[in-house]
C-alpha cells in the first residue's frame, strides 16, 4: 500500500508538472483528492490492516496528500497571479486618451424664444390656449370675418394668403389672431390667455420674409380692461425680454380688430438709436401689433362690450429672436444649418 501511495503521488505529480491553467489543476485535485479520489479509494482499504499498519499508513497517506494539497494550491496561486496579469493587461485602458466626442441636441432658436416670451407672459397671469383653439388650418371667419377685416381687405387676395383646396374659403392661417375668436366662443371672460404658433403667407422669401413664420397672440378681456393695461402688460414683457434699458414707444397704428390700435417699437439694436440701414434710418424697429378689442369682434363673440373691454397683441417670433441676438436673414432660421443654429 505504500508503494501505491508513492506511484500515485509520483503520478499526481507528473499531472502537476503538465498543468497549464487553475482549470487543469482543478481536475487534477478532482482526479486524486476528491471523494472519489485514488487516494480515497486506497484510504478506504486502510480497515483492513493491522493496528500498527493502520497507523503509519495512514500516518504516510495524510503527509502525502498534505503535500500534494500543498503543491496544488502553489501551481494554483502561480496560475491565478499569471492570469490574473494576462488580464489585466489586456483589460487595461489608457486614461489618457481624450473621450469620444457625443454631440448634444437642443432646443432650436425659435423654440427656446417662444418658451422664453410663453414663460414671461406666464409670469403676469397669462395662460397657454389649448391647441384646438389654435388650429394652423382655418375658414374665413375666424381668420378674417371675425376679426372685423371687411371682404375686400388687401390681406384677403390670393397674393397674401394660401388659400386651401379642402373647401372654398378654407385657408392656412395668415395670423394667430383668430385663436382669439376660439377663446371667447369657449369661455365666458375673465379671459387671460397667450396663444403662440405658425402662421403662412404668400411673400416672396428674401432676408426679411418667408412665406410661414411664427406669432404670438395675447388677449385679455375682463370688466375695466384700459389701454393703460394693454401698455403695463407689454412694457413690462419688453423689459423682461430686451433687458431694462431698451427705450420703447407705442406708435399709433391700425387693425381692423383693435380700436384703438398701436405699434410697439424698440430703439434698433444694430444702431442704438442713430438710424442705419436696419432700422431704414428711423432708429426704430416695430416688435408687435395691439390695441384695445374692437367691439364689433366682442359683438360677434356674444360678448357684451358695454360690460366688457379687452385689449390684444400679436408679435412675430422671429423678429423678436432678430432683433434681440441680431440675427439678419430670417431663412437663417429654417435651413438647419448647424454653423447658425450651434451658437445658441
Ligand atoms: N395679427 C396681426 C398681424 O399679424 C398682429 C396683431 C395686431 C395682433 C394687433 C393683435 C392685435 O392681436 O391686437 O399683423
Amino acid at each position: 500500500m505504500r508503494e501505491q501511495l508513492n506511484k500515485i503521488y509520483e503520478n499526481a505529480s507528473t499531472d502537476l508538472a503538465k498543468a497549464s491553467s487553475i482549470a487543469d489543476i482543478e481536475e487534477i485535485r478532482g482526479k486524486y483528492l476528491s471523494r472519489k479520489g485514488e487516494f480515497n479509494e486506497i484510504k478506504k482499504n486502510l480497515k483492513n490492516l493491522s493496528d500498527e499498519d493502520k497507523r503509519t499508513v495512514g500516518a504516510l497517506a495524510n503527509e502525502i496528500t498534505q503535500k500534494l494539497e500543498a503543491a496544488l494550491k502553489a501551481k494554483h496561486d502561480e496560475f491565478y497571479t499569471k492570469e490574473l496579469n494576462e488580464k489585466l493587461k489586456k483589460e487595461r485602458i489608457d486614461i489618457t486618451l481624450p473621450g469620444k466626442y457625443t454631440q448634444m441636441g437642443k432646443k432650436h432658436l425659435l423654440t427656446s424664444t417662444t418658451d422664453e416670451i410663453v414663460s414671461i407672459f406666464q409670469g403676469l397671469g397669462f395662460s397657454v390656449v389649448p391647441q384646438e383653439h389654435s388650429p394652423e388650418v382655418e375658414t374665413e371667419y375666424y381668420n378674417f370675418d371675425a376679426l372685423n377685416v371687411p371682404k375686400d381687405h388687401p390681406a384677403r387676395d390670393v397674393q397674401d394668403t394660401f388659400y386651401t383646396e379642402l373647401a372654398q374659403n378654407v385657408v392656412l392661417r395668415s395670423q394667430t389672431s383668430g385663436a382669439q375668436i376660439h377663446v371667447m366662443e369657449g369661455k365666458n371672460p375673465p379671459i387671460r390667455v397667450i396663444a403662440p404658433g405658425r402662421v403662412y403667407r404668400n411673400e416672396n422669401v428674401n432676408a426679411r420674409k418667408n412665406n410661414f413664420f411664427h406669432q404670438i397672440e395675447g388677449l385679455y378681456v375682463d370688466k375695466d380692461v384700459t389701454f393703460g393695461d394693454l401698455k403695463g402688460v407689454l412694457n413690462e414683457f419688453i423689459r423682461v425680454y430686451f433687458g431694462a434699458s431698451r427705450p420703447t414707444r407705442f406708435r399709433n397704428s391700425f387693425f381692423p380688430f383693435t380700436e384703438p390700435s398701436a405699434e410697439v417699437d424698440v430703439q434698433c439694436i444694430m444702431c442704438e438709436g442713430k438710424g442705419c440701414r436696419t432700422c431704414s434710418g428711423t432708429g426704430w424697429l416695430e416688435v408687435l401689433g395691439c390695441g384695445m378689442v374692437d367691439p364689433n369682434v366682442l359683438r360677434g363673440v356674444g360678448i357684451d362690450p358695454d360690460v366688457y373691454s379687452g385689449f390684444a397683441f400679436g408679435m412675430g417670433v422671429e423678429r423678436l429672436a432678430m432683433l434681440k441676438y441680431a440675427v439678419d436673414d430670417i431663412r437663417l432660421f429654417f435651413n438647419n444649418d448647424e454653423r447658425f443654429l450651434k451658437q445658441f
